[in-house]
């Protein structure tokens, strides 16, 4: 079964092609609209909605070509229809609709999260998957904590209360600290050049759920730290030591508390390096991480867990619709 991934949902547009009986990546393209958004500092989204048109078709056609293959040899269509921007959502939706009517093909629609959920198993086949798993999506706009049990049951254990981790680099290295956008790359590199001592944050306190998160503190930290006149290299190296160090305090408590012994991270600040380090050296816990080409957007990922999907569920009607918001990010 060849399956093909869409993914749009905020400013990346993702085209993944996918082999689901041999488990392969036949191809993967990702056309980034970080040039777009820069000099706003973060993401329009009515640019983001008009560059995934603009692209879309091209980057389809290229797909299929580098792999020599024909349209009608796409045997499933799978796209992203939840949580993003409505508009740049709709603009993969349609296409994937369009596709699917032409083609005579089934349509599979996809949750994004759960799509980074299991990026870290690309090219595994389903017994391979080691059920159950604790996943963590830390990216742009979550840092959610799953309890994944099999395809298509997930509970949502802990999350943060209000900003991402992602959210906070970006809010921190580009608008503070001036770095570039987005700033969570740019905090990253300047930390792993880094060799000198950092200046302490504090720990938030959560009410009710201890293992839930905050993250909106360490930005306020780092504005008086910035005001108090701290070096930004200093304060950009800090601020990723203290929030992954955070972070993965947390990961322990949740891994001791249900008793799991995989771990599965995703979601493009699962690309940091620090994070990758702290991760690893875990002990009591096989841990599973997205090959960095996986780690933010893409649609490969929507491929490979909507290849499970349809053969669990079957396939979409073509009225299928778009969410802004998914039910994956709130409490049941
Ligand atoms: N090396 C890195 N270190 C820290 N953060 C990083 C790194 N690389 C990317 N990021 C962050 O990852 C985020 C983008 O990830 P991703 O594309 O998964 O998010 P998104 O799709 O915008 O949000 P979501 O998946 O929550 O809808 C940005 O916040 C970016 O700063
Ligand atoms: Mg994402």
């Amino acid at each position: 079964m060849i399956v093909l991934g869409i993914e749009t949902s905020c400013d990346d547009t993702g085209i993944g092609i996918y082999d689901f009986k041999k488990h392969k990546v036949l191809s993967h393209i990702v056309s980034s609209q970080h040039e777009i958004h820069k000099k706003f500092l973060g993401v329009v989204p009515e640019y983001a909605a008009r560059a995934h048109l603009e692209v879309i078709d091209v980057l389809f056609d290229y797909a299929l070509k580098e792999v020599n293959l024909k349209p009608k040899d796409i045997d499933l269509i799978c796209v992203t229809n939840r949580p993003g921007l409505i508009g740049s959502l709709f603009v993969g939706l349609m296409f994937s609709k369009g596709l699917s009517l032409a083609l005579e093909r089934p349509l599979k629609a996809v949750d994004h999260l759960e799509a980074h959920i299991f990026s870290p198993f690309i090219g595994f086949k389903k017994e391979d998957i080691p059920f159950p798993f604790l996943s963590i999506v830390v990216s742009g706009g979550h840092t959610h904590f799953y309890l994944v049990e099999d395809i298509g049951k997930y509970t949502l254990v802990a999350k943060t209360l209000d900003d991402a981790l992602g959210e906070a680099f970006d809010k921190v290295g580009s608008h503070i600290l001036n770095l570039g956008f987005p700033g969570g790359p740019y905090i990253d590199k300047i930390f792993q050049s880094y060799k000198g001592e950092y200046v302490s944050f504090t720990y938030p306190k959560v009410k009710k759920n201890p293992f839930n998160l905050s993250f909106s503190g360490f930005k306020t930290q780092a504005i008086k730290y910035y005001n108090q006149g701290i070096d930004k290299i200093k304060l950009a190296a800090s601020l990723q030591k203290c929030t992954v160090d955070y972070l993965v305090s947390k990961i322990e408590k949740i891994l001791k508390h249900y008793k799991i012994n995989a771990l599965a991270i995703s979601g493009g600040v699962s690309a940091n390096s620090y994070f990758r380090k702290k991760i690893l050296s875990l002990k009591n816990v096989k841990v599973y991480l997205p090959n960095l080409k996986y780690t933010a957007d893409n649609g490969v990922m929507v491929a490979y867990i909507g290849g499970f999907l349809f053969e669990k569920y079957g396939e979409d009607p073509i009225d299928v619709n778009a969410y802004s918001y998914s039910p994956l990010q709130q409490f049941n």
